[in-house]
């Protein structure tokens, strides 16, 4: 048995329950391929600074900086919305993306075929739609500086400054460059460039890097058109390799392409520790009623085990599970559409189908 540490920050709001859910998941997975997998348990955004005065503790970044990777739930609530922006949850997960470096989010937005009446758009708009956003994590107006609000001349002002430098384009375009190779060769990148300066060094840096891929095709796309495209036509897609905000947006976006965000899982990767989180949030208004999807954290258990654990079967096993679990009909409430052939179920239920389908003798690939 090779043995893995998990850090678990399960945070606010649903996070708990889906993180639960999606650890025993992770665990019976790596299990099937003699990994065991230790977890080691943190308070992370609201509910930290409501015991330790800081959304995250320097103690927990070296936990997080010190394990195989980290899973996370989500953080925030409106219990905390009215904090100085340092004390504030979402100030947590920037630091914690910051410290482990981890400069590149990878969000696919997967169709399961189950779910095609889910979405509010068209099925034949949707059939065959298989995107990888990349989106870039570290950098551009979420950590630029300066950033203030000041009083000017009787008004009050407010500055977020948005700086990308060369190398920082570079290495996130590397990735999407390698994703692409992976897939079908596409990468269509996002930007400003007809307003902004740092967009205009994004597409010059990331042309410039496309020599280095010749069998890949790069076309460029300005944001506003993209978001549009996503709804048009959203298989033009393969890879879309965008800047932090812009990424942030699109993919809730994209993620109604799937039906509901509760499906979107995502990969948090760079230099260091991985970390692993659905793209949803808190949802405060269901918290703790036992009804949130767990699908996008357990699929994002799957994610971990891919990038961070090298256990590509595993992370198979976890995905063919939960097509199974759709196919077989079974709804979290956000994508239950009250017909006969579907079965509505709570957050443990429906990780008790995905575990049931996942340990099943024949679903262990070699
Ligand atoms: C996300 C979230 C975060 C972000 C927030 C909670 C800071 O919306 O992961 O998409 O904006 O990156
Ligand atoms: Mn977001």
């Amino acid at each position: 048995m090779t043995k893995k540490t998990i850090a678990l920050l399960p945070g606010d709001g649903i996070g708990p329950e889906v993180t639960s859910v999606a650890t025993s998941i992770l665990k019976a997975a790596c299990g099937a391929y003699d990994v065991e997998v230790e977890t080691e348990e943190f308070l992370f955004g609201g509910c930290s600074y409501d015991e330790h005065g800081e959304p995250v503790t320097e103690e927990t970044l070296d936990a997080c900086l010190n394990s195989d990777a980290v899973l996370l739930g989500a953080v925030g609530g409106p219990k905390w919305d009215d904090l100085l922006s340092e004390h504030r949850p979402e100030a947590a997960l920037l630091k914690l993306r910051k410290t482990l470096g981890t400069y590149t989010n990878l969000r696919p937005i997967k169709i399961y075929s189950a779910l095609m009446g889910a979405s509010s758009l068209k099925p034949e708009i949707l059939e065959g739609t298989d995107i990888l956003i990349v989106r870039e994590l570290t950098g551009g107006i979420y950590f630029g500086k300066p950033r203030h609000t000041k009083e000017v001349d009787g008004d009050v002002v407010a500055t977020d400054a948005m700086v990308y430098s060369k190398s920082e384009i570079e290495r996130v375009a590397r990735k999407a460059f390698e994703a692409a190779k992976k897939r079908n060769g596409r990468v269509c990148s996002v930007d400003k460039s007809n307003i902004l300066d740092t967009s205009r060094l994004w597409r010059k840096t990331v042309s410039e890097l496309s020599s280095d891929y010749p069998d890949i095709e790069l076309t460029h796309m300005l944001v506003d058109n993209c978001a549009m495209q996503l709804v048009r036509n959203p298989k033009q897609f393969d890879v879309i390799l965008t800047g932090n905000m812009f990424g942030d947006i699109l993919s809730d976006e994209a993620s109604m392409l799937t039906g509901s965000i509760g499906m979107l899982p995502s990969a948090s990767i760079g230099d260091k520790t991985g970390l692993y989180e659905p793209v949803h949030g808190s949802a405060p208004d269901i918290a703790g009623q036992n009804k949130a999807n767990p699908l996008a954290a357990i699929a994002s258990a799957a994610m971990l085990c891919r990038y961070s654990l090298d256990l590509s079967n595993a992370a198979k096993n976890i995905e063919t599970a939960i097509d199974e679990v759709l196919a077989a009909g079974y709804r979290s409430g956000d994508i239950y559409s009250g017909s006969d052939d579907e079965t509505l179920l709570s957050t443990e239920l429906m990780g008790e189908q995905v575990l049931k389908s996942l340990l099943k003798p024949e679903s262990v690939a070699e």
